[in-house]
C-alpha cells in the first residue's frame, strides 16, 4: 500500500510545531498560569492584527459570543437572528442570553445569510406589527465574510445590534479591512478550536470599537467582580458574569501561532486555489466568494450541480471513505435540529436545506502536499463521474 492510500485525511487539522512547544512550556515555567503577560500581549496583538481598539481573548468561541450577546443588554425576551447554517454555539449565544432565535435563510451562492431576505423580514414584522429583531448575527461560513456593509446599514436603520460570528474566518478580508476591525458591526468573534485559522487548544476572541462593551465584557469574563488596589475581600461584584478566562498556556499558544496566521492562510489559500482549478466543474459548484472579500479558508466545500438523492450521496461519501478520504459536511440546519425546532417551532429554510442536502467539504489545511491534493481530486472527480452524479 502506497503511503498516500495509508494517509487518513480529514476536513481540518491544527499544525503545532516545536516553537509553539516551546512558547506553552515557557509560560508553564513562568509562574504565572492564569491572567498575566501572555494574555495582555495577546490581547494586544490581536486588535492590533484586526485594527479595533479592544479585544478580550477567552476560554471558547462560545464564551466569546455568550459574553458579547450579554454586553448589549438586550433585556427579557429580546429577539435575535443568525443563519440556519452554523454551528450550534451562534444560536445557543441568543438563548443562554434570554433571547429568541429566529433564522434567515442563506444566499444560494454565498451561502452567508442573506441581506436581502434579512430586509424582508424587517418589512414583514413592521407591516404585521410584529415583534422587530433586536439583534443579528451573520456567519463568515467557511471563512468568508457576509455582506456586511449591507447587513450593517439595515441594521442601524432599524436599531438592531450586529454580532459578526467570524469564528471561521481570523484572516479573512472584507472591503479590504481584515474581519474584527469591526467597522461593520459592533462586536466581532472569532474562534480558536483547534481546526481553526490559528489555535489555542481552545479559546476565543471578541472585538469592539465601543468601549462601554468592552467594560462590560471585560466585568462579565471575570464573575463581575471589579478588583480595587485593596486586599481581596473588599472586591466587589458589580455586575452579572462567569469565568470564561482564559489560561496563560493557551494565550502562550496563541501568541506563537499568530506569528504564522499570514502562512497559514496562504498555505489554505494555495489549497483552495488547486481544488477550483481540478475539480470537474461540471459536476460541482463552488461557494461564491464575494469580489470585495478574501476568505480564510475555513472549509473547501463542492456542491453538486445535479440534484442527487440520498442513498447517491451516502455512496459517494462511503466510496471516498475507503480511499481514506473522511469528507465532512458543515452544518445540518439549525432549523432541523430537534432542540430549536421544537423551542422556537422554526420554519423551513429552502435553501439552507438544499445546501444540505448537495454539499461536501473536502480537507483543507496547512501541510496537505501537492501530492496529498492530487490524490484527493483524482479520487473525488473519479468517484462523481462513476456514480454519475
Ligand atoms: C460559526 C461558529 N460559531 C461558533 C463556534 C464556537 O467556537 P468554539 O468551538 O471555540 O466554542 C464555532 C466553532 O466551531 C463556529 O464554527
Amino acid at each position: 500500500m502506497s503511503d498516500l492510500k495509508k494517509k487518513k485525511y480529514f476536513y481540518g487539522k491544527h499544525k503545532i510545531d516545536n516553537n509553539d512547544l516551546k512558547a506553552v512550556i515557557k509560560s508553564i515555567k513562568s509562574g504565572t498560569i492564569s491572567q498575566g503577560n501572555q494574555l495582555i500581549e495577546f490581547e494586544k496583538r490581536v486588535s492590533n492584527f484586526c485594527k479595533a481598539k479592544y479585544c478580550l481573548a477567552v476560554s471558547s468561541g462560545t464564551a466569546a459570543l455568550h459574553i458579547a450577546v450579554l454586553s448589549l443588554n438586550l433585556g427579557k425576551n429580546f429577539f435575535g437572528l443568525t443563519s440556519p447554517i452554523t454551528f450550534a454555539a451562534t444560536p445557543n449565544s441568543i438563548i443562554a442570553s434570554g433571547g429568541k432565535l429566529g433564522l434567515i435563510d442563506i444566499n444560494k451562492k454565498t451561502l452567508n445569510l442573506s441581506y436581502e431576505k434579512f430586509l424582508n423580514l424587517i418589512n414583514f414584522q413592521k407591516k404585521n406589527k410584529l415583534k422587530m429583531p433586536n439583534l443579528v448575527i451573520p456567519v463568515s461560513f467557511a471563512g468568508s465574510s457576509s455582506e456586511m456593509n449591507e447587513i450593517f446599514k439595515i441594521a442601524k436603520k432599524n436599531k438592531i445590534k450586529v454580532i459578526e460570528d467570524a469564528s471561521q474566518a481570523m484572516g479573512a478580508t472584507y472591503k479590504k479591512e481584515k474581519l474584527g476591525s469591526c467597522k461593520y458591526s459592533d462586536i466581532t468573534v472569532f474562534s480558536l478550536h483547534p481546526v481553526k485559522t490559528i489555535t489555542s487548544a481552545e479559546g476565543g476572541l471578541i472585538l469592539t470599537n465601543n468601549k462601554k462593551l468592552y467594560d462590560r465584557m471585560k466585568l462579565l469574563r471575570v464573575n463581575g467582580v471589579k478588583k480595587n488596589n485593596n486586599p481581596s475581600w473588599t472586591h466587589n461584584v458589580i455586575s452579572f458574569g462567569l469565568n470564561y478566562k482564559i489560561s496563560e498556556l493557551n494565550c502562550a499558544l496563541g501568541n506563537s501561532q499568530l506569528n504564522k496566521i499570514n502562512k497559514f492562510i496562504n498555505a489554505r489559500k494555495n489549497i483552495a486555489n488547486y481544488y477550483k482549478k481540478s475539480l470537474d466543474n461540471k459536476i460541482f459548484r463552488l461557494q461564491l466568494i464575494d469580489q470585495n472579500s478574501s476568505s480564510a479558508w475555513h472549509l473547501f466545500i463542492i456542491i453538486f450541480k445535479k440534484k442527487i438523492t440520498k442513498s447517491k450521496k451516502m455512496n459517494f461519501y462511503k466510496i471516498l471513505t475507503k480511499k481514506n478520504i473522511f469528507l465532512d459536511l458543515k452544518y445540518k440546519p439549525i432549523n432541523l435540529m430537534p432542540y430549536y425546532k421544537k423551542k422556537f417551532k422554526l420554519k423551513r429554510y429552502p435553501e439552507a436545506e438544499n445546501y444540505f442536502n448537495q454539499a461536501f467539504c473536502l480537507p483543507i489545511y496547512p501541510g496537505l502536499s501537492k501530492n496529498d491534493l492530487k490524490y484527493i481530486v483524482a479520487n473525488i472527480n473519479k468517484t462523481a463521474r462513476d456514480l454519475k452524479l
